[in-house]
C-alpha cells in the first residue's frame, strides 16, 4: 500500500505549528498535522501561556478583592480562595480553546495524525503512537516542535522540585515557593502563587530581573513585585535543588541553602529535538541545540523547513504564528517575510509588562542617538479610575529622523497598549505622528500619546 500523500506534513501543532497548517491549507495545499497529544495546541494552550494567564486572572481578582475593593466602596468578608475551582476554571478554558483547533482543522480540511512524527529520509515521515507506525509522504516538512523546560546542572526534577508544568496544577497553597529563575514564568507563576498566600522567593544568576527587557522598566518592576512581597535574591548562581521527604533544599554559591515546601525551575527552555529524525536528512543542531534555518525557514535539508521555538529568536508564540505564516506563504507564492524589530514581548504580572523594539541599553550599545519621552499612569485619568497608577509609558524615537525604535510600558493593560506601538512601528511611525493622532479620552492609550510628545518635550499632563 503506498503512504499517504500530502503536500505538506507539519510536525507539532502548538501555536506556530497549528497557525502554519491553516495558512497553509487556506493557500490549497493539501495539508498533515502530525501531534503525539491528544489535545491540539501545543505547550501555549495545555501548560503554558493560555493556563498561566486563567490563573493570573483569578488571582489578582481574589487579591484586588482583598486590597482594593474597600477604595472603591465595596466592602466584602469571609473571603477565601477555592484553589481547586480556580484550577477547574483553568481546565474548561484550555478545554474548550484546544476544541476550536480541532474545529479549525476540520474547517480547514486538515488530516491530523495522533503520535510522535519523525523524518524518515527526504520526503517521508513516519507517525507512531500505542497502537500503529504510519509512513507519510510529503513535498514539504515543516517541523514546529517548540520546546522543553531547560534542566539545571545538579537538578533532578520529581516530587517538590518541578517546573512550568507542576506550578500550573499544585493542589495546595504552598507554603514557601522557590522560584529559579527571575524571567518571564518565574515572575507570572511566582506572582500567582504569592497572590494565593504563598511566600515566594525568587533566585536569579543576573543582578537584575527580566534579562534582555529595557533595565529601566526592569527595575521598576522589581520595585513593584517587591511590594506586592515577592522577594528577590539576585547575583544567586543555584547549584543543587534535592528533595528531602516533602521538603526541598536549594543550594546557592556562597548563600545559605534554602529549605522550602515547592521550587520552580524556571531557568528558560530548551528546543524540542528528540527523536525527530534529523539525522536522516543531515540537518545538524546549532551550539544550542537549534535547528539552523535560512531566511525562508529552510534548514539544510531539501523539502525541510523549521519555524517558531527550535528556531533562533525569541520563544514567542506569536513570533513563531508569523514566522509559520510567511514560510507557508513563501512556499506557494514566493513571498513571506517577517518584521522581528516589531515582535511585542509581554509579561502578564500585574502591572503588566510589555515592549517592543529597541531598549534603551540596545540603542546605547550600539551608540545609536536617540531621543526618549516618558509619560507616567499616575498623570493619566483613566489609570486613575481604575485604581492602577503605578507604572510608565516609554518612548524611544531616533534623534535625527524622529522613527520610534522601541516602546516600553509597565502598567495597566500593557499588553493590549503595545500593539498600537507594534503596528505604529510596522508602519515606520515617528513620535510626531503618534503624537497628532487623536486617542479617545479618558483611555490608558493617551499615556502613549502622551509620551510620543514627551519626545518633544511638549507632553501635556506633565
Ligand atoms: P527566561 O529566559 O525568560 O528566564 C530565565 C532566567 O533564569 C534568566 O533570568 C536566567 O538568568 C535565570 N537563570 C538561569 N540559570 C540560573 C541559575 N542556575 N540560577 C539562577 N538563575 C538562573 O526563561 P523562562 O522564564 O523559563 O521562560 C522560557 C521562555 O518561555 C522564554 O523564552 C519566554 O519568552 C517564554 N515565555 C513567554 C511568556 C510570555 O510571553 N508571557 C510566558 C512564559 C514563558
Amino acid at each position: 500500500m503506498s503512504s499517504p500523500q500530502h503536500d505538506l506534513i507539519v510536525i507539532g501543532a502548538g501555536p506556530g505549528g497549528y497557525v502554519t497548517a491553516i495558512r497553509a491549507a487556506q493557500l490549497g495545499l493539501n495539508v498533515a498535522c502530525v501531534e503525539r497529544e491528544a489535545a491540539l495546541g501545543g505547550t501555549c494552550l495545555r501548560i503554558g501561556c493560555i493556563p498561566s494567564k486563567a490563573l493570573l486572572e483569578s488571582t489578582e481578582r481574589f487579591h484586588e478583592a482583598q486590597t482594593d475593593f474597600a477604595v472603591h466602596g465595596i466592602r466584602v468578608s469571609g473571603m477565601t480562595a477555592d484553589l481547586p475551582a480556580m484550577l477547574e476554571r483553568k481546565e474548561k478554558i484550555v478545554a474548550t480553546l484546544t476544541r476550536g483547533i480541532d474545529a479549525l482543522f476540520r474547517k480547514n480540511k486538515i488530516t491530523r495524525y495522533k503520535g510522535h512524527g519523525a523524518i524518515a529520509g527526504a520526503g517521508r515521515v513516519t507517525v507512531r503512537n500505542e497502537t500503529e507506525s504510519t509512513e507519510l509522504a510529503a513535498k514539504y516538512i515543516l517541523i514546529a516542535t517548540g520546546s522543553k523546560p531547560a534542566t539545571l546542572p545538579g537538578i533532578v526534577l520529581g516530587g517538590p522540585i518541578g517546573t512550568s508544568a507542576e506550578a500550573l496544577a499544585y493542589s495546595h497553597v504552598p507554603h514557601h515557593l522557590v522560584v529559579i529563575g527571575a524571567g518571564y514564568i518565574g515572575l507570572e507563576l511566582g506572582s500567582v502563587w504569592r497572590r494565593l498566600g504563598a511566600k515566594v522567593t525568587v533566585l536569579e544568576y543576573l543582578d537584575r530581573i527580566l534579562p534582555g527587557m529595557d533595565s529601566e522598566i526592569a527595575t521598576e518592576a522589581r520595585k513593584i513585585f517587591e511590594k506586592q512581597g515577592l522577594e528577590f535574591r539576585l547575583g544567586v548562581k543555584v547549584l543543587a535543588a534535592r528533595v528531602d521527604g516533602d521538603r526541598a533544599t536549594v543550594e546557592c554559591k556562597g548563600a545559605e541553602p534554602l529549605v522550602c515546601d515547592r521550587v520552580l525551575v524556571a531557568a528558560g527552555r530548551v528546543p524540542n529535538t528528540d527523536g525527530l529524525g534529523l539525522d536522516t536528512v543531515g540537518i545538524k543542531l546549532d551550539g544550542r541545540g537549534r535547528i539552523p534555518v535560512g531566511e525562508r525557514f529552510e534548514t539544510s535539508a531539501a523539502g525541510v523547513f523549521a519555524i517558531g521555538d527550535v528556531i533562533r529568536g525569541p520563544m514567542l508564540a506569536h513570533k513563531a504564528q508569523e514566522e509559520g505564516i510567511a514560510c507557508a506563504e513563501a512556499l506557494v507564492t514566493g513571498r513571506g517575510h517577517v518584521d522581528y524589530n516589531t515582535i511585542p514581548g509581554v509579561v502578564y504580572t500585574h502591572p503588566e509588562i510589555a515592549t517592543v523594539g529597541k531598549s534603551e541599553d540596545d540603542l546605547k550599545r550600539d551608540n545609536v542617538p536617540y531621543r526618549k519621552g516618558a509619560f507616567p499612569f499616575r498623570a493619566n485619568g483613566r489609570a486613575h479610575s481604575l485604581g492602577q497608577t503605578d507604572g510608565k509609558v516609554k518612548v524611544l524615537a531616533h534623534a535625527e529622523t524622529d522613527r520610534i525604535l522601541g516602546v516600553h510600558i509597565i502598567g495597566p493593560r500593557a499588553g493590549e497598549l503595545i500593539a498600537e506601538a507594534a503596528a505604529a512601528m510596522a508602519f515606520g511611525a515617528s513620535s510626531e505622528d503618534i503624537a497628532r493622532v487623536s486617542h479617545a479620552h479618558p483611555t490608558l492609550a493617551e499615556a502613549f500619546k502622551e509620551a510620543a510628545l514627551a519626545v518633544d518635550g511638549r507632553a501635556l499632563h506633565m
